[in-house]
């Protein structure tokens, strides 16, 4: 039985409305996400997925609760410490894509290597990632030469690049037609095969539930 890579402890957070009482987004969740697992958060719009998912990747802190990052309290930790958790350990795909515009996706990708802190074999790391992506053939293209399907593909190998031990995917596949959605599906669960990384995606799409080694569902913030 392999530890939790991730671990939270009644995790809660709040936030301030003007003119009443704070809005619960997150209420008193408790999970554990086994090591080398494709876990997938589902629940209606507005649910508190985005929310808890920003907590879980360091981006946000709790108003109340642990989050424990293989066994360490990351919520006691300093910015500085959390910010290189972020950008060694952590890769992060977002809904809206989000690579730099006047980069190339092979440069993209090099970014996140050279922001994690990687020097040696950064050619050959771009490469193979964005030929894992299917992108083999578009790895010189800006991303407004590429379709929208493809600039998160690119997002993908960027957030995988550098070896993280967890991907957070917020809705990774939203924006794509049915096809492309479980292209991605399936790159996730060869990335969990062959590099043992974690995943966390969020989804509202019930046809990709079944790919999931783990499913967590929210309903109003709580954990069902
Ligand atoms: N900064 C904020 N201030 C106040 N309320 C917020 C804030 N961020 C989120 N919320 C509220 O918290 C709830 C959960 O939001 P969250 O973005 O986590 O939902 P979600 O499950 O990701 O939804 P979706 O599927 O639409 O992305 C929502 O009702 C939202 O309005
Ligand atoms: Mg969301």
């Amino acid at each position: 039985m392999s530890e939790a890579i991730l671990k939270t402890v009644n995790v809660t957070r709040r936030f301030p409305v003007a003119g009443s009482e704070d809005f619960v987004a997150v209420n008193g969740v408790s999970l554990e996400i086994p090591r080398g697992c494709l876990a997938i958060l589902k629940g209606r719009s507005g649910s508190g997925k985005t929310t808890l998912m920003n907590m879980l990747g360091a981006l946000d802190f709790p108003s109340d609760g642990q989050i424990f990052f293989c066994g360490e309290d990351i919520t006691k930790w300093s910015e500085a410490k959390r910010e290189m958790l972020r950008r060694e350990k952590i890769g992060f795909v977002f809904q809206s894509v989000s690579l730099i515009p006047m980069m190339s996706a092979y440069e993209n990708v090099e970014f996140a290597l050279r922001m994690a802190g990687i020097k040696k074999n950064r050619k050959e790391r771009c490469e193979e990632c964005l030929k894992l992506v299917g992108l083999g053939g578009r790895m010189h293209h800006m991303p407004q030469e590429m379709s929208g399907g493809e600039q998160q593909r690119v997002a993908i190998a960027r957030a995988m690049a550098h070896r993280p031990g967890i991907i957070f995917a917020d809705e990774p596949t939203a924006e794509l037609d049915s096809a492309t959605a479980v292209n991605v599906i399936n790159l996730f669960r060869e990335m969990v095969e062959k590099e043992n990384v974690t995943i966390v995606m969020t989804t509202h799409d019930t046809s990709l539930m079944g790919a999931g080694d783990v499913v967590f569902e929210l309903e109003d913030g709580r954990l069902l």
